[in-house]
């Protein structure tokens, strides 16, 4: 069992398989993409090295992340190959949702369990001023047929931003009258590019928690394996809504993650300075003890918070880097 010096245990991973983005969206790659194309992200082999290596070490669900992706040709056969992984119960996927209408049929047909779509705004001139990307009715459709599919747990996240659709959470709840699905709404976070940014368009969560109790919406109790956000509930809407409050006292107590970047660094968390690189060990199956091995030593190096709220934003200069 993967465990750190505060009795924090990981039985989650987020596994960043490549930091190509095709949005812009404006608090992450404003300017688009501007690394080297030519990176070498993880093949599907070292992918399963690594399932394989944390799978024995207790991880129970792996959550695919970028960039984007579905910029990858290859993912469905990498989820799959998630999948097939002994003692992982979980694949679950972030998105942007481009082209979501004609991927997420093979997606679920390889095993899918949980989708994570990025909807910063339900109004398609706000989505496109946000994320430089104007077909937000397919990124619509595209869920409508996640839903009829059945996959098991979707999600939508949205970055609260002040002045550009913080006035939208009334829009976002009747939405969600009847969509069976959990909305998330996420407070900014600063990262070293976006400070600017982050000082004109940061809005804490804890307003429109209030708001929402307020208003006949009551709080879930948090599952063992449940990912960062308090849910709240409301006996007249089939959708959740989810609160992810990174700067809230206490919020990585809870913590039960672990992030690999997409060419092999150990992230033990989303703002530490530097990954770890963990790809020599990843050339051969033979190798998985040293990995397990290795991991856990690492691990006794865990910080007991991000602290973001001393301003600090570590080495992560914006979440395409290591999905967020
Ligand atoms: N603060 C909060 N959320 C962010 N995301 C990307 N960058 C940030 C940030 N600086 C979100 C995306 C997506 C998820 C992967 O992380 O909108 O929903
Ligand atoms: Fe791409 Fe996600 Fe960053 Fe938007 S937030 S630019 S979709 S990586």
């Amino acid at each position: 069992m993967l465990q750190d010096n505060f009795g924090r245990e990981f039985h989650y991973l987020r596994l960043s398989i490549t930091d190509v983005c095709n949005f812009r969206c404006n608090y992450c790659l404003p300017d688009g993409y501007e690394g080297k194309p030519d990176q070498a992200f993880l093949s599907l082999d070292e992918i399963r090295r690594v399932c394989a290596a944390f799978a024995a070490a207790g991880t129970r669900k792996i959550r695919i992340t970028g960039g984007e992706p579905s910029v990858r040709k290859d993912l469905p056969t990498i989820i799959r190959t998630v999948k097939a992984t002994p003692g992982i119960e979980k694949v679950a996927i972030t998105t942007n949702g481009y082209r979501l209408p004609e991927l997420i049929d093979e997606w679920a047909d390889a095993g899918l369990d949980a989708l994570n779509l990025s909807i910063d705004s339900l109004d398609p001139g706000v989505f496109q001023s946000i994320t430089g990307h104007s077909r937000l009715h397919e990124l619509l459709d595209g869920l409508d047929r996640a839903i009829s599919l059945g996959i098991p747990s979707i999600k939508v996240n949205a970055v609260m931003l002040r002045g550009l659709n913080d006035n939208q959470v009334k829009p976002f709840r009747d939405w969600l009258r009847n969509k069976p699905i959990t909305l998330r709404f996420i407070e900014l976070m600063q990262t070293g590019d976006n400070g600017k940014f982050f000082d004109e368009h940061h809005v804490a969560g804890e307003k429109l928690r209030l708001w929402l109790l307020d208003n006949g919406w009551s709080q879930a109790l948090r599952s063992v394996d449940a990912g960062p956000a308090q849910e709240f509930y409301h006996p007249d809407y089939q959708g959740r809504i989810g609160l992810i409050m990174p700067y809230s006292k206490d919020f990585c107590v809870t913590c039960n993650r672990l992030r690999m970047d997409s060419t092999g660094k150990l992230h033990l968390c989303l703002f530490s300075d530097t990954g770890i690189d963990v790809r020599p060990l990843l050339k051969s199956d033979d190798q998985r003890d040293e990995l397990i091995e290795f991991l856990s030593s690492q691990l006794l190096d865990k910080k007991p918070s991000h602290f973001l709220e001393d301003g600090q934003s570590g080495g992560t200069r914006h979440l395409a880097m290591i999905g967020g």
